[in-house]
């Protein structure tokens, strides 16, 4: 057991791809099922979410923490991503994981790293568009760390909407042999959805930000109400974020939850996903219209 200043550290924090391999393969020895959590860090009520449910539902729990260099785009925020270690293994012990891997960059791609993942037609759009290596970054990580961890199941939000859909196809493609669990999006009380990025938000800009939230309960309600061309509720959507200064739309899509087509009428299940600027962060949120 490592002693920390406040507390007795119970987490295993593995750093090397081998060891965490053994470590996986002694539990599959042992019958005992494994969940992995993978994040990049910084957690949240949203990534404490994850845990609990593979805390609940596995034998024992790996959570990964790694800022994955190959998911940013040249001009994002791979450097300034917030990192907040000491304070992630704390939330982590009191919470009862079993073990971290936190790999370093050099771990996972060392010098003359070749190989990538591409998963086609569903990675164009929303977020695509305008992070074109994302996909393919988080495609290769996730199936980095399936390879290394080997879970049964595996968890992801709900919030990254698009890469859940990149993760569950990739599996499924491929023929993996691993469950992945989506879990629904945790909002903090006033409505913002809970994501790491909120760290970069001034006090004005994280007001700013709720325009996102409010911007869907609005739509949501009109579409109750019966109105259903995707004209008048995207528009009604535009609205409600432009007239909240210091915003800046990236996309505002309403569409099919699978194939991400957009549509011109709200029938079936639908998505509709935003991604929006506000200040230096990028924000994205989303509901489903479940059939109407
Ligand atoms: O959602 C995230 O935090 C990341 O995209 C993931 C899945 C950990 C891959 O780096």
């Amino acid at each position: 057991m490592i002693e920390t200043k406040n507390s007795t550290r119970r987490v295993t924090v593995i750093s090397s791809i081998s060891e965490m391999k053994e470590i996986s393969q002694s539990f599959q020895k042992q019958n005992l099922t494994i969940g992995l959590v993978p994040t990049m860090g910084c957690l949240h009520e949203g990534h404490l979410s994850l845990i609990k449910k593979s805390l609940e539902s596995c034998d024992k729990t790996v959570v990964s923490i790694f800022v994955n260099p190959t998911q940013f785009g040249p001009k994002e925020d791979l450097e300034s991503y917030p990192r907040q270690f000491e304070n992630d293994i704390e939330k982590l012990d009191e919470i009862g994981v079993d073990i971290l891997f936190h790999p370093s960059k050099e771990e996972m791609y060392p010098t003359g790293y070749k190989t990538f993942v591409e998963v086609k037609n569903i990675t164009e759009q929303l977020c695509g568009k305008s992070r074109p290596d994302l996909f393919q970054g988080v495609a290769t990580v996730v199936l980095k760390l399936f390879n290394i961890v080997q879970p049964y199941n595996a968890f992801f939000g709900e919030k990254d909407w698009q890469q859940l859909a990149v993760i569950e196809t990739l599996v499924k493609d491929i023929n993996l042999d691993v469950a992945i669990i989506r879990v629904p999006l945790v909002r903090e009380n006033d409505g913002l959805a809970m994501s790491s990025r909120n760290r970069y938000l001034s006090v004005q800009e994280r007001q700013t930000a709720l325009s996102l939230s409010r911007s869907l309960q609005k739509a949501q309600d009109h579409i109750r109400q019966g109105i259903t061309s995707v004209k008048i509720i995207s528009n009604l959507i535009q609205q409600n974020i432009l007239e909240t200064e210091g915003t800046k739309i990236d996309y505002i899509s309403i569409c099919d939850p699978l194939s991400f087509k957009e549509k011109e009428q709200i029938r079936g299940r639908t998505l509709i996903a935003l991604a929006v600027k506000v200040g230096p962060s990028r924000l994205i949120d989303n509901c489903i219209i479940e059939e109407i």
